[in-house]
């Protein structure tokens, strides 16, 4: 059996607990009572990590384009396979769209957002309130529909292993 580089494989299970984190620590962070300790550390905790999963998506998709990321085809039916890069390529459009609309929102007000007293990170552009709601609105509605796709991927991956008893996961671990 051909497994995926070590490479592939740490950029595959980092993204899995990074976007696992950052569903958890977004859904969790607007609810936060004024007075939680949380209140603003956990914000920051998810704007960091954030940072972290872009970083670690312009490494994966350098890597995609310059042939480095090679995807391995199991023998599965037509079917799955476009099943299996449709889901695959939704990942791309939904991590790079919630990149990009949590950067802009949190650095709407037209000031550099400072993490950690430390990590500069300078506001692009500024929005208006309304804007900045719509843009709430995509990031969260964003953030289920990838949930959605992410259930979609584990499922078929259980059914590989444990249906069609095949190597599709075995290769990533
Ligand atoms: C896979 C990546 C991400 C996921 C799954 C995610 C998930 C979420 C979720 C579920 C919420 C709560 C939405 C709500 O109920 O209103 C949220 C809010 C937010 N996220 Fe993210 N997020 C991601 C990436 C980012 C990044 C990279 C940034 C910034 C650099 C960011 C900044 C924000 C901001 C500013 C809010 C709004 C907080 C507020 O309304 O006070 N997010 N995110």
């Amino acid at each position: 059996m051909q497994k995926y580089s070590l490479t592939t494989r740490i950029i595959h299970w980092l993204s899995a607990l990074i976007i696992f984190f950052m569903f958890i620590s977004g859904w969790y962070m607007v609810e936060l009572d004024y007075y939680s300790p949380w209140y603003n550390r956990l914000p920051e905790l998810h704007y960091a990590v954030g940072m972290v999963l872009m970083f670690v998506w312009l490494v994966k998709i350098i890597r995609l384009l310059t042939g480095y990321q090679k995807r391995l085809s199991p023998p599965v039916k037509p079917f799955e396979r476009i099943l299996s890069q449709l889901t695959q390529s939704l990942f791309y459009v939904f991590v790079i769209g919630l990149v990009i609309t949590g950067y802009l929102m949190m650095t709407a007000d037209g000031q550099p957002k400072i993490l950690f007293k430390t990590i500069n990170l300078p506001s692009l552009t500024q929005f208006s309130g309304p804007v900045v709601d719509t843009m709430g609105w995509v990031h969260e509605y964003g953030a289920y529909l990838l949930m959605l796709f992410v259930a979609l991927h584990i499922i078929g991956a259980v059914k590989h292993h444990f249906v069609d008893k095949d190597d599709t996961l075995k290769r990533i671990l």
